[in-house]
């Protein structure tokens, strides 16, 4: 009897099994094949882990001291996208569905001049600080329609840690500005990268 029972137990467990590997991993792995984007249940977008792993496009820089002391981001601006999605643009001029951009921020190392720059050996100017903030755009032409198919969200504009999740930001204050000047250019100022403008092919 005893016997009986382990079998049927083992049984068990093995259909358990084998529905898990037919039913939950073509699901994970759609997931992670889409996009590296995932929103909670209340809507919000989870701030991505790993995109210091992804290629990094661009450091486009607006320090205090040429925006008469008040930028309104006096840091470096450092865009990641992930490989697949460079390698797309540059193959088709278009990002495809589901590409996150991340623009972390950092500040300029500890200035010593009053325009917000500090001497080392390399010369006089600006050094990467402390990271100061995330703003991210992410491709999702049914869930951002009315945006040209991009949702803007920011997940912080202070020192780490920062939120964990954040809901998408209106219209005025940041996909207006994407619209007005670069909806040519999938809403993204692709000027500013030279990888993705120049095509360089290395
Ligand atoms: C007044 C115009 C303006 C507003 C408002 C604005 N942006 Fe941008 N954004 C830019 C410019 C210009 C760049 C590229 C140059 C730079 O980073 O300084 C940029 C770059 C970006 C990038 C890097 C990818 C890309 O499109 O090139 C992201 C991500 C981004 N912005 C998100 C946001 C978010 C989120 C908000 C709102 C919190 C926002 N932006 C508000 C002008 C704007």
């Amino acid at each position: 009897m005893q016997k009986h029972l382990f079998s049927i137990i083992v049984l068990l467990g093995l259909t358990a099994s084998a529905v898990y590997l037919l039913v939950a991993k073509p699901v994970v792995a759609a997931q992670s094949e889409q996009s590296s984007a995932v929103f909670d249940a209340d809507g919000k977008l989870e701030l991505p882990t790993g995109f210091s792993k992804w290629v990094f496009v661009g450091a486009p820089l607006t320090p205090n001291a040429l925006n008469n002391g008040k930028a309104n981001f006096p840091e470096y601006h450092h865009v990641y996208i992930e490989q697949k999605n460079v390698d797309a643009y540059l193959k088709t001029g278009e990002f495809p569905e589901g590409t996150v951009i991340v623009k972390e921020l950092t500040r300029v190392l500890n200035p010593t001049f009053p325009d917000g720059s500090r001497t080392e050996p390399s010369g006089r100017g600006y050094f990467n600080g402390q990271y100061n903030g995330i703003d991210l755009t992410i491709k999702d032409s049914k869930r951002f329609a009315k945006t040209n198919g991009w949702g803007f969200f920011t997940f912080g504009h202070h020192p780490m840690p920062y939120e964990k999740a954040a809901a998408e930001k209106p219209v005025s204050e940041c996909a207006g500005c994407h619209i007005a000047n670069v909806a040519a250019t999938d809403m993204t100022w692709i000027q500013f990268y030279p990888l993705l403008r120049d095509k360089p092919g290395y």
